[in-house]
Order: C-alpha cells, then structure tokens, then sequence
C-alpha cells in the first residue's frame, strides 16, 4: 500500500472482549483493548506464527500486564531532590514485591517481570491433575521465605477452569500471603476462569489482557491460541 493510500480503519468495540465490562467482577481488570495489544493478539493467536515472533510478541504482551500490574501496588509520599536544586514531591512503592510462576507456562512471564523490578525475587509453583481425582494438585513449592510479607504477582498466561490458579492460591495463602496482596497477572482468560477464580478469592486481583468466549471439551480457550507453554517453549 503506497502511503498515500489510507488505510481502511476498523472501530473496536468499547468492551473490546467478550466479557462486557458490566459482567466482570468488580477484582478482575482487562487491559484496554487498543489496536496495538488486539494486533499483538492476534499474532500469537496465529497458528502460522513461528516460534520467534509467538516468544517476542507474547513478551510484549507481559510487559504491559506487569507494568498495569505494578500500577495496583500501593505507594507512599517521597520528596527528593533534583539536581537542580529543587524538591520534587514523588512517591515510591511502599511493600516489597515477588512473583510466583505456575509452571511450565508461568515462568514465561518471569523475564518480562524481571525486566521491569530488578532482582525481584521469583518463586514456582508446580500444579498438574491428579489422573485419579481429577484434581488439581500441587507437586512442587519454591517460594521465597520471607513471601509472607511481600506482595505476589502470581504468573499464568492461560487462565481456563481457574483450577490451576486457585489451587496455586491456596498454596500462597498457606504461606501467610494476605489475599489481599495477591494480583494474578494473565494472557487469556475464559469467563469460567475468571468468575471462579474471583468469586472464590474476592480480595485478590486479576489482571490480565483479554477475556475470550469460552472454553472447549478439553477445557481449552476458545477462540485461545492453543498450548501456550508449547508454542512459547518448544514450538518448532
Ligand atoms: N492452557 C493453555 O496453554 N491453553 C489453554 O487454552 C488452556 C490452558
């Protein structure tokens, strides 16, 4: 297209997903659904995209989730001083912060965090389905001692049954993390996910950049992008 041909410009809806905002719960946040993050969507839920651009474009995505997330932790008064002599009236986050991924797709999003709050601590939950029960159950716990009093941003991409989530809650808050405290950070939700995970957990929050229609006989995100630990980490 030459550049002086226009081009044809599309108007999204003011939802942007297709949750309406009315129907979220009033702790689960969805990013503004600008061109730019429906574009970035679109690439990875592109089954054509290789391996490179699934793994750029997905990190993008994350940073915009962890610095949204960032926004929701609380801040106190700081005054410094400039270098030109004059006092500025900021703030600095007031509590100390770590992430916790749930493996293996969780830890995808543990560089774009690692990017943006420097030698944060990072924690991993390992949580697969019990074949007997058809539970989620926790097979692995690494978290950092003193997670007690810090606040957790808890790190999945793929949010579905919520089952996963919620048993990786349950961990958190076994470990003396507040609820409130907790801002799970998420690529892809389903409606079911979403109320499940924030009608069990009212104080903690959601954060994540798209809610999709719903979830298919195997418990996938439709329309979703498949595998995401597979397409992220080994993917061809
Ligand atoms: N995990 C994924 O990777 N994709 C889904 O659609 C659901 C869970």
């Amino acid at each position: 297209m030459s550049l002086s041909t226009p081009a044809k410009t599309i108007s999204i809806p003011a939802s942007g997903c297709n949750i309406n905002k009315a129907q979220l719960p009033d702790n689960a946040l969805v990013l503004p659904p600008t061109t730019q993050l429906q574009a970035l969507l679109t690439i990875i839920r592109n089954e054509k995209t290789q391996r490179g651009d699934f793994v750029f474009t997905s990190d993008r995505i994350i940073r915009l989730l962890v610095e949204e997330g960032l926004n929701h932790l609380p801040v106190i008064p700081r005054t410094v001083r400039t270098p030109v002599g004059k006092e500025y009236d900021g703030v600095a986050f007031q509590g100390r912060i770590c992430g916790v991924s749930i493996m293996r797709a969780g830890e995808a999003m543990e560089a774009g965090l690692r990017d943006c709050c420097r030698s944060v601590r990072i924690g991993k939950i390992l949580i697969q389905r019990d074949e007997e029960t058809a539970q989620a159950k926790l097979f692995y716990a690494k978290l950092p001692e003193d997670i007690a009093d810090r606040y957790c941003l808890l790190l999945d991409p793929m949010l579905a049954t919520g089952g996963s989530c919620i048993k990786a809650i349950e961990v958190l808050l076994s470990h003396g993390v507040q609820e409130e405290r907790i801002i799970f950070l998420n690529l892809i939700a389903s409606p079911q996910g979403v109320n499940n995970v924030c009608s069990r957990f009212p104080k903690l929050r959601i954060i994540t950049a798209w809610v999709d229609e719903g979830l298919d006989a195997n418990a996938y995100i439709v329309p979703g992008l498949g595998d995401f630990g597979d397409s992220y980490h080994t993917k061809v």
